[in-house]
């Protein structure tokens, strides 16, 4: 009995303290589930999710979808998630790992069912917006989650259109027609929709003692559709994916730094496309810092060089849409730090010919942009390739802007794109142990 009390007291008392003297930097690890379905070299087992887990305060598996229909969550992953228990068998590991919360994430660009589905829920109405609420919890409290990320799909800014005539100097040209037009004539509305989901979400979930958090998908233009200050209040920390400002896909014909920490200038670049202008805006609305968490991917995005590109490498780049899919991961315009580092120059590959050929890798001593590394095209015009990537260093140097704005914590996107073989320098997971190390 008086240890009981005693117990009580001293959460009593420790509940008290203000919250900025306890808390340890966040390092939320994003594990996506077709990571552990791919193939080979790639495939990322449940032994590997487990060597990542002493680095991780949070684990947030991606992705679930919604039903189109009846507005319900659902798994976008079956049998893998529900009959072959892949749910159960990722919270199991809480007995393991008492200390980490383990959330699942709605969204995420996986639920390609019915592309305006998430602007459609907010406009469903409380009815439908209760039974999201009501099928969300009830899975999450089956399976054993603890909380519940909202990484909805909402629309994106637009790219801008780069036009290229024939014959024309890339430098000296340059007419870009910029990705301000209105995207969502109804952004308004749909912000306060949203800001009465969230709040339905919050109360049903605090009811419960389950976590909830917001994840601003790449290109999701935060001032259309949080309102940040109540979002802030209503949530128990917001990531921001701040990369893939530009990607092969959305800009085909401009390779750029696809996740600089700062604005880079010249070059007519658009002034959000940056970490520090997504934090500074939600900073700016008096969100407390420790709320907040930036994303790094675990991959770089590769764009095709052409033997219009020329051989400089340096940024904008004129580019020929998404490259060649790496070996292990086999996506175009995607190259897994691994796959990256395979192709830096080393012993193995002085020889090699083709996709396979060393890329130049230019580091960046202001640590502001990143790094990027290329490959001209040969005479025929193939094999050109430019990535822009975060490495362990880059990413470290994410952490340390952290650190040093006393933000919350970083979130990875994640896991099963990090070199979890070792096979860069024998670390596994370097990009997870940069992060953490630096953010300690
Ligand atoms: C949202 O888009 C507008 C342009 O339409 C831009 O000026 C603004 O900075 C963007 N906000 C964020 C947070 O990126």
């Amino acid at each position: 009995m008086r240890s009981l009390l005693l117990g009580v007291t001293l959460t009593v008392l420790l509940s008290e303290l203000p919250s900025h003297t306890a808390a340890a930097p966040r390092l939320i690890c994003y594990y996506d589930s077709a990571g552990y379905e791919r193939q080979g070299l790639a495939q990322f087992t449940f032994t590997d999710l487990e060597l990542a887990l002493q680095f991780c305060t949070h684990v947030i598996y991606g992705y679930a979808g919604i039903n189109p229909d009846t507005y319900e969550m659902k798994s976008l992953n079956q049998p893998l998630d529900f009959d072959r228990r892949h749910f159960a068998q990722i919270t199991a590991l809480k007995e393991k790992y008492p200390y980490i919360k383990f959330l699942l994430s709605v969204g995420g660009d996986r639920d390609l069912e019915q592309d305006d589905k998430y602007v459609k829920l907010l406009e469903a109405g409380t009815q439908a917006q209760e039974r999201f609420i009501n099928s969300a919890k009830d899975i999450i409290r089956r399976f054993n989650f603890d909380g519940l990320d909202l990484a909805f799909q909402l629309p994106r800014n637009k790219p801008r259109k780069v036009h290229s005539e024939a014959g024309m100097v890339w430098k000296s040209f340059k007419k870009f027609f910029t990705g301000d037009f209105i995207v969502d004539p109804d952004a308004e509305t749909h912000k306060t929709q949203m800001t009465s989901l969230v709040m339905g979400l919050n109360s049903a979930f605090k009811a419960n003692d389950l976590l909830l958090s917001l994840t601003v998908l790449p290109n999701v233009n935060s001032s259309w559709y949080f309102d940040a200050p109540v979002i802030a209040q209503n949530v128990d920390f917001i990531n921001l994916a701040t990369f893939d400002f530009l990607t092969p896909a959305r800009n085909p014909e401009e390779a750029d730094y696809s996740a600089p920490l700062y604005e880079a200038f010249g070059q007519n670049r658009l002034p959000h496309y940056n970490v520090n202008f997504q934090m500074e805006h939600w900073l700016l609305q008096r969100v407390p810092a420790s709320k907040l968490n930036i994303g790094i991917a675990s991959y770089g995005r590769a764009w095709k060089l052409t033997i219009d590109s020329g051989s400089s490498g340096q940024p904008v780049q004129i580019a020929d849409g998404p490259a060649h899919a790496g070996p292990q991961t086999k996506t175009e315009g995607l190259l897994s730090w691994a796959e990256i580092c395979a192709l830096l120059p080393n012993p193995s590959n002085v020889n090699a010919k083709g996709h396979a050929a060393p890329i130049k890798r230019v580091s960046d001593p202001t640590k502001r942009y990143g790094s990027y590394a290329y490959r001209a095209a040969d005479e025929n015009g193939i094999y050109g390739l430019w990535v822009s990537y975060d490495d362990p260093e880059t990413a470290s140097s994410k952490a340390q802007y952290v650190r040093a704005k006393n933000l919350g914590g970083i979130a990875l996107f994640d896991l099963t794109l990090d070199d979890f073989r070792g096979q860069c320098t024998g670390d596994r997971f370097p990009m997870l142990r940069a992060i953490k190390y630096r953010l300690l």
